[in-house]
């Protein structure tokens, strides 16, 4: 959600346009964290928002009381936003490299701004995951609902990917749940791609 002129003036210059419209909904949020998340995952804690879009999720974290968010994203102008905001934004491409090397975080959140198919190797893609678990305290939750969509032409990597983070989940006592149909719209997950999850850990 986008409340003033000046966040729509930063927004409208967004990578991806669907992040320019300033009526994108908080409330799948609030429904996320109901179901999946106690006021004590907030409380005095650093969160992190992997691709936050419009920050709402950050806003609510802190408003929870988080004791720092940040939020890492490509886009110039969801690093300003986040920065308005009053969140700890990093502005990095998660394609080309993890920026959080070295830093833990009490719980991670995405949805839907990350994709396994984004790495074209095997070891690429377990860098990348190594390095995301690597980042969450041992007793921290994640919540991260990836966007797993093949590049075309490359549709056979799925089946890497489907290994790859079963492995990676298994390793790091991570939940991989399937999401029942008629949730996701209330979850805001409702994406046309071969497999919608969540993985999760608490
Ligand atoms: C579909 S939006 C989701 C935003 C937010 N998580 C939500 O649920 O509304 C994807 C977000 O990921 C960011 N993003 C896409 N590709 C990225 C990349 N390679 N590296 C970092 N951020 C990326 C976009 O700029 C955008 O903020």
């Amino acid at each position: 959600m986008l409340y003033s002129v000046e966040e729509k003036e930063i927004m409208s210059a967004a990578v991806q346009p669907n992040m320019r419209n300033p009526d994108i909904g908080v409330e799948p949020f609030r429904h996320i964290i109901k179901k999946y998340l106690r006021r004590a995952a907030f409380k005095n804690k650093r969160i992190l928002d992997i691709g936050p879009g419009q920050c709402d999720f950050l806003d609510l974290a802190k408003q929870a009381g988080a004791d720092r968010t940040y939020g890492c994203d490509f886009d110039p102008a969801v690093g300003a936003l986040g920065e308005l905001r009053g969140h700890d934004m990093t502005v990095a491409n998660l394609k080309q490299d993890w920026p959080y090397k070295g830093t833990v975080f009490d719980g991670i959140f995405c949805r839907g701004s990350i994709n396994c198919c984004w790495f074209s190797s095997e070891e690429r893609l377990g860098v990348f995951l190594d390095d995301v678990a690597a980042s969450l305290s041992p007793k921290g939750w994640m919540w991260i609902a990836p966007w797993n969509n093949p590049v075309p032409g490359n549709e056979a990597f799925l089946e890497v990917v489907e290994r790859v983070r079963k492995e990676w989940a298994e390793k790091n006592a991570i939940k991989i749940e399937v999401p029942p149909l008629r949730k996701r719209a209330k979850y805001g997950i409702e994406y046309s791609i071969p497999r919608i999850e969540i993985w999760r850990r608490q």
